[in-house]
């Protein structure tokens, strides 16, 4: 976790000034001819940018051959962007092994599940457990991190690169031999991992722990324990690479905090972060906009859950795209006003720092149709013109700098081993997708005006009103009793299908579904009854469900049904249940109701826990708010989440950023331009 001492250091990214947020963006000097290097700075300081990432993916470059080292133009760009005013972000340069390391070392090329090798030829194709790599990594680690120890322009280490981006599984016999200390550690005896993996079952019992492998393409459905323990395996794994980085850069340089740059985005699912983000001084992200009807409440969403796996403390925004990228199937440019309304996004959910992939859009690789900071077209553009401008507006932001996420009424629980297990093969349906499921409760939150913390189990949920656990599949015993003393003294707990339903080693918990959960919600389940892609079920509030049913029965007398199901098999029996207790209450969802389906739900939960939007109702869903806080203010973030021009009535305080109907008052209707963004001080 950050410590003042450390962010202390990252802060001198910020300027002579004081505390501000940085901006910035991987910067590729080594692409492009030295003299556009002066052009860069010039531009950069235009900009007012404060910050890059630098020689991310520059090992061939530094270290072209075993026993040679240029260091002279990292030197060079070094000094350049120090003379600039500009810190640096350093890479260790481990992301991309050069050709002559996997001409000599092909052993650490990654193998797929299926026995195929990961050839070089792109990036990232190395394996996670490979003692060679890691010697050779280290190396170069080492190597930077002595040379650049004292350089003045050095803020902060960035280690590697979106670990696990491409190669969070290997199959390979590094990663089979790691797997099997792994499970060493785990289980102890083979007994205790024969239990866990359920091995009585298809005759798959060890008698010794050379026989385990990775679960690599086999004749039907691996063992689901295997599957989950290995997904378990190999984010550990890639953390253990991010250790071993950070203990070598601590060691010489213990004075400047070590980050890496995290995907929490989408389906990005393989590293659990909630677990790795202990290991960093401070939290980074890298997030990149998905089209579809979601896409803005996505973006919120992770940024969201970014600064709650950083404890609510600042974080650092390592990448976004100033416009399109390149790696989706249609790479949609950014509408006007959209790139600086998501970068505030960011920033109100607790970014300290704005960055992009990346500084100048590069004119050859994969990557030449992504968008930069300085656009092929040059600095004659409509994209340049916005860079500028939000490096004005972040410099107007400076006392936002340093606050923290205000804690929201509402709680989402995130949980990656519920992710991992409730989405395995040889299950009810392969159409449950966890994520989709957490982000629908969110956008009917956000229409409902209603802040909510994305936080990871593991956060304490006192102080919350009302904690919604969508899809919490994984419930071990601590789990379980946290969330049913949670209920009982006063808190209101939501959750929804197959949730409760096995243990730690994904196990069914026997006597009927959601198991863990069955007697804080008062209700069993006999069988589930997951739906056809052409099935839905009506419900009588006129909502409709997909994906999943069930019967529910009521168990205990104190379970009120709020919505039935209207047809199917389970006609006029309950879709969603509430059992009181006391002040607090247990609800259950069995069906996926989408967004909009999940409003009256969310509404009977918000009233039935006194929780109010703090918004006007007619700009409720139009707006995101989003607060800050410091000891003594607060700092509301309006997002205006549509094409028009909104008024938002009633806000008193010091507009940071943004206008009044009437312009002198402290006091009075907010006018958001469309995609506009104002920032209130209270
Ligand atoms: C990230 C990566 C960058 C760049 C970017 C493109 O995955 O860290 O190097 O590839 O995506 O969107």
């Amino acid at each position: 976790m950050p410590t003042p001492e450390t962010e202390r250091t990252w802060l001198r990214a910020t300027g002579p000034e004081g505390r501000r947020i940085a901006y910035g963006a991987d910067y590729n000097p080594d692409q492009w001819p030295r003299e556009v290097w002066d052009e860069d700075v010039a531009l950069m300081r235009e900009a007012g940018v404060t910050v890059v990432s630098l020689a991310i993916f520059s090992w061939a470059r530094i270290q072209p051959a075993a026993d040679r080292w240029d260091f002279g133009w990292l030197d060079e760009a070094m000094d350049l962007l120090h003379a600039h005013g500009i810190g640096v972000d350093l890479a260790t340069a481990t992301a991309s092994p050069p050709p002559w390391l996997t001409t000599a070392h092909p052993e650490i090329l990654p193998v797929t599940r299926t026995g195929e090798t990961v050839w070089p030829g792109a990036r990232q194709h190395w394996r996670p457990t490979s003692p060679v790599f890691r010697e050779h990594a280290l190396t170069l680690v080492e190597a930077i991190a002595t040379r650049y120890a004292d350089h003045p322009a050095l803020v902060a280490w960035h280690v590697n690169n979106e670990l696990g981006c491409h190669n969070v599984y290997d199959y390979s016999d590094d990663a089979a031999r790691a797997f099997r200390r792994w499970l060493q550690d785990r289980y102890t005896t083979i007994e205790a991992l024969n239990h866990a993996w359920g091995t009585a079952f298809w005759s798959q019992a060890y008698s010794d722990w050379a026989q385990i492998l990775p679960p690599r393409l086999a004749a039907s459905h691996p063992n689901p324990t295997q599957q989950l323990d290995f997904k378990r395996f190999s984010s550990d794994a890639l953390k253990d690479h991010l250790r071993a980085e950070r203990d070598a850069l601590r060691r010489i340089t213990p004075g400047v905090p070590v980050t890496t740059n995290f995907m929490v985005m989408g389906e990005t699912k393989g590293m659990d972060y909630a677990d790795w983000a202990r290991e960093v001084d401070f939290v980074s992200n890298d997030h990149y906009v998905l089209p579809g009807p979601q896409s803005l409440d996505e973006l919120s969403f992770s940024a969201n859950l970014t600064g709650h796996l950083a404890g609510g403390r600042p974080w650092f925004l390592m990448e976004h795209s100033t416009s399109a990228v390149n790696w989706q199937p249609v790479n949609v440019a950014k509408k006007a006003g959209e790139m600086i309304r998501d970068s505030l996004t960011h920033v109100a959910h607790g970014a300290d720092a704005v960055c992009f992939f990346q500084w100048r859009q590069s004119a050859a690789g994969a990557e030449k149709y992504h968008s930069a900071m300085v656009p092929h077209a040059g600095v004659d553009s409509d994209v340049f013109r916005d860079v500028v401008e939000l490096g004005r507006t972040l410099a107007t932001l400076q006392p936002v700098a340093g606050s923290r996420q205000a804690p929201a009424p509402v709680a989402i629980l995130f949980d990656w081993p519920s992710w991992w297990a409730s989405e395995q093969d040889s299950h009810p349906t392969d159409r449950l997708r966890y994520r989709a499921e957490a982000l629908d409760w969110y956008s009917a939150l956000l229409a409902a005006g209603v802040r909510a913390d994305v936080v990871p189990t593991g956060t304490p949920l006192r102080g919350y009103d009302v904690v919604v656990a969508p899809v919490l599949h994984v419930v071990p015993d601590r789990l379980a009793q946290e969330l049913a003393d949670y209920a009982a003294g006063g808190g209101h707990l939501v959750t929804t299908y197959f949730s409760g339903v096995v243990d730690e080693n994904d196990h069914v918990r026997l006597g009927g579904y959601p198991g863990a959960l069955r007697s804080a919600l008062g209700i069993r389940v006999q069988q589930f009854a997951p739906l056809l892609d052409h099935e839905q079920v009506r419900l009588d509030n006129g909502t409709v469900g997909s994906v999943w049913s069930e019967r529910v029965d009521l168990v205990d007398a104190d379970v009120e049904v709020l919505v039935r199901y209207t047809d199917g098999e389970t006609a006029g029996h309950p879709a969603v249940t509430r059992r009181r207790q006391d002040a607090g209450s247990a609800t259950y969802v069995s069906t996926r109701l989408g967004p909009q389906g999940l409003e009256p739900v969310v509404g009977a939960v918000l009233e039935a826990a006194g929780v109010r939007s703090e918004l006007s109702a007619d700009v409720r869903g139009r707006v995101e708010l989003a607060v800050r806080a410091t000891q003594d203010a607060t700092f509301w973030f309006l997002v205006n989440r549509t094409a028009e021009r909104v008024e938002v009535p009633d806000i008193a305080g010091e507009l940071l950023l943004g206008v009044r109907e009437e312009t002198s008052s402290v006091s009075g209707p907010v006018v958001l331009q469309p995609r506009g963004v104002a920032v209130v001080r209270r």
